[in-house]
């Protein structure tokens, strides 16, 4: 590969309409993070830079949901993520916002560039209009059933389910996510990037000169360009985005998509007045770091932007992930179906190495995977504690208690210490192989690798069985073993950061860099070890089954949300509603109806008779149970012969997701015969 100056490393700026979970991390920050904690180790010319995405339809849909404005959303979102991105390790250089001041000026600058240049078309065309909202929908202001897959709730801009890109107009049933209003056509003006017209560089570019890119995103983006590029729109009617700076476009934002890449040029210039450099020169190294919804506008907008605007670089490689599916089903924020960072560290101060480990080790690299909490629990206890921490601990405790913690020299060595020694520097190559390739699991496991070969050293040289009589030997089997340790904690220094740098202080290891990996003298006889601690702790089940159990309560939760959201029926006039006659009664005595599941004959006391009563509760609630259960009855309803029984009213219940029913109770000093009303 062609020899790099600098390295621009940009990991997608997420949506700040949500908190981060572990999808983002294990498609894009992670692996981003492990590279430029690489390229750094390696004293590289590296900016890694990220951001908040604060433009689009989800960020005011939310707004408007919460009733708040955007800005409070995405001041919200900005935060919280920036603070989880840290407290994670996440090493961002920057991490700025597609509202700062400096992403205005460069994203109206570019839409300038391009438009001086004669580079958009200016079209009429027709979009869908909100006749009661009284305006435009753009994108995921609108939904409605996939053409290509049938999914209900497919939006204006894309369909979640299939993955298909969509116009508003393909959608079947349209419906305005705004007042629910069927949508009407109406003319409307709009800048459009011809995609058309960079077929052909695109196609060179990328299926000739990018041969080298992983399969997957290859693979999306020639089925892109086989299907023929078409013109994309760049603006949006919309009130909240940056002003298209041409006149006459009052009301009009740049597309989200169009100013969030330009996002990460921004963040580069608000990192440094040198930003030129890392996005105009030839000699830098441009990687973008993905989720795979976004290879489209990475692999093939971003770059036909860039080629309009002439002056800037294109990637030279986009090494998007597939997609973590949690415990079986796809992650999704609007079902709650994830585990939030934030809380993640919340609830496990101290492990953000177990999650960055466990995410790179089940990383979706090249299919979709699946993160589990017996998985996480399983690779903490058997490979983080089981590997890595006991071989660390013994080291440093057989260490302290033979030598008073100075490391003892080495004295002939066997064909075994030989064998050990030489594989430091292997492991450290295939480790590099491996991360210059992208193919991180790998490159995590040869680490892991090394951290069980010091482990099997041990097991099987058992040094606390021959200190007595050949001390010699154990001073040699503790020397090549904190060798490895102190290996250990420079190749795993871009996985497990916080690990790494406590491991190198209990061996105190200072003035380190990723160049004196795979050194067999790291330590000098005698150097003084500190104290040992322990690097990682067991995860007990009821760790785990807590987590699990949070996550059924989440599903539950939304299930009953989507039932609470079922649409409201028809107005009814006060004089409909005042002919109910609804009171307070008690349940008198309760039996099951003989040969049904579901029926329950009740004798209730309803202030002004007894009555009889057949309601569907059976299989909820045992008779006995029910005596004295204050009830509200719909007293008025037409008496029904219920499998031969006469029912006279109606008792009042709510259903949970489940279909479970519980009473509409009265408060316990409501008396029978009291009107509800
Ligand atoms: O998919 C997303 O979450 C987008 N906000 C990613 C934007 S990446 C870049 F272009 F800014
Ligand atoms: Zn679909």
């Amino acid at each position: 590969m062609k020899e790099y100056k600098r390295y621009t490393l940009t990991a997608a700026l997420p949506y700040a309409n949500g908190p981060i979970h572990f999808g983002h991390l294990a498609g894009v920050y992670i692996p981003a993070d492990i590279f430029a904690r690489y390229l750094r180790g390696k004293s590289l010319d590296i900016i890694f830079v990220c951001g908040s995405d604060e433009h689009g339809v989800p960020i005011t849909i939310k707004a408007k949901n919460e009733g708040v404005s955007p800005q409070d959303v995405v001041d919200k979102y900005h935060s919280l993520n920036k603070e989880s991105f840290e407290r994670l390790g996440i090493s961002f250089d920057i991490y700025s916002r597609t509202t700062s001041p400096v992403h205005y000026e460069t994203a109206t600058e570019f839409f300038k560039t391009l438009y001086n240049k004669g580079e958009f078309i200016e079209k009429t065309t027709e979009q869908y209009y909100d006749p009661e909202a009284e305006q435009f929908l753009a994108d995921r202001y609108i939904t409605g059933t996939c053409p290509r897959c049938g999914n209900e709730n497919a939006y204006g801009d894309q369909c979640e389910n299939c993955g298909s890109s969509l116009n508003a107009t393909d959608l079947i049933n349209p419906q305005s996510m705004i007042s629910g209003a069927v949508p009407v056509l109406k003319e409307t003006n709009h800048w459009f990037l011809p995609l058309d017209k960079y077929e052909a560089f695109l196609k060179k570019w990328i299926l000739e000169d990018n041969k080298h890119w992983k399969p997957n995103v290859y693979g999306q983006c020639k089925s892109w360009l086989d299907g023929g590029l078409q013109p994309r729109a760049v603006s949006r009617d919309l009130d909240w985005g940056i002003p298209v700076p041409v006149k006459g476009a009052e009301g009009k934002v740049l597309y989200v998509w169009f100013d969030a890449p330009i996002g990460y040029i921004s963040a580069t210039r608000e990192l440094t007045p040198d930003w030129e450099k890392y996005w105009k020169s030839e000699d830098t190294r441009l990687i973008h770091f993905i989720g795979k919804d976004n290879i489209v506008f990475h692999c093939i907008v971003f770059p036909a932007m860039l080629n309009a605007e002439g002056s800037y670089i294109l990637p030279e490689n986009v090494p998007a992930n597939e997609f973590l599916n949690l415990e079986g089903d796809k992650l999704s924020t609007s079902r709650n179906w994830a585990v939030w960072l934030h809380e993640y560290l919340d609830e496990f101060p101290g492990k953000q190495d177990v999650l960055r480990y466990v995410l790179c080790a089940n990383a979706p690299e090249t299919k979709d995977n699946d993160f589990t909490w017996k998985d996480f629990q399983a690779r903490n206890n058997n490979e983080l504690l089981a590997i890595f921490g006991n071989f660390v601990n013994r080291t440093m405790v057989l260490t302290h208690k033979y030598f008073g913690g100075k490391v003892p020299a080495q004295a002939e060595l066997s064909d075994f210490d030989h064998e050990v020694l030489e594989q430091f520097e292997k492991s450290k190559q295939a480790i590099e192989k491996s991360l210059d390739t992208f193919r991180f699991r790998e490159a995590l496991k040869e680490a892991m690798d090394l951290a069980r070969l010091g482990n099997k050293y041990l097991a099987d040289t058992e040094p606390w069985k021959i200190f007595k009589t050949d001390p010699e030997r154990v001073r040699t089997i503790l020397n090549i073993s904190l060798q490895l340790t102190a290996n250990l904690s420079i190749l795993f220094d871009p996985f497990l950061p916080d690990t790494s740098s406590r491991l190198r202080k209990m061996i105190d290891l200072k003035n380190f860099s990723w160049a004196d990996g795979g050194r067999k003298d790291l330590l000098e006889v005698n150097h003084l070890l500190n104290q040992p601690e322990l690097l990682f702790e067991r995860i007990e089940d009821e760790v785990i089954e807590a987590q699990l159990q949070k996550l059924k309560n989440n599903k539950l939760d939304n299930e009953n949300k989507a039932l609470v959201s079922e649409p409201s029926k028809s107005a009814v006039s006060f004089d409909d509603f005042g002919k109910m006659d609804i009171r307070v009664a008690t349940i008198l005595s309760a039996e099951k109806v003989a040969k049904t599941k579901k029926l329950m004959k009740l004798l209730v006391d309803t202030g002004i008779d007894k009555r009889t009563v057949v309601s569907g509760i059976a299989e909820f609630f045992e008779p006995e149970n029910l005596v004295g259960q204050k009830v509200c009855i719909l007293l008025n309803l037409e008496p029904r012969e219920i499998k031969g029984i006469q029912s006279q009213g109606m008792i009042l219940l709510s259903e949970n997701a489940d279909g479970k029913l519980f009473f509409v109770e009265p408060r316990p000093e409501a008396v029978n015969g009291s009107m509800v009303k």
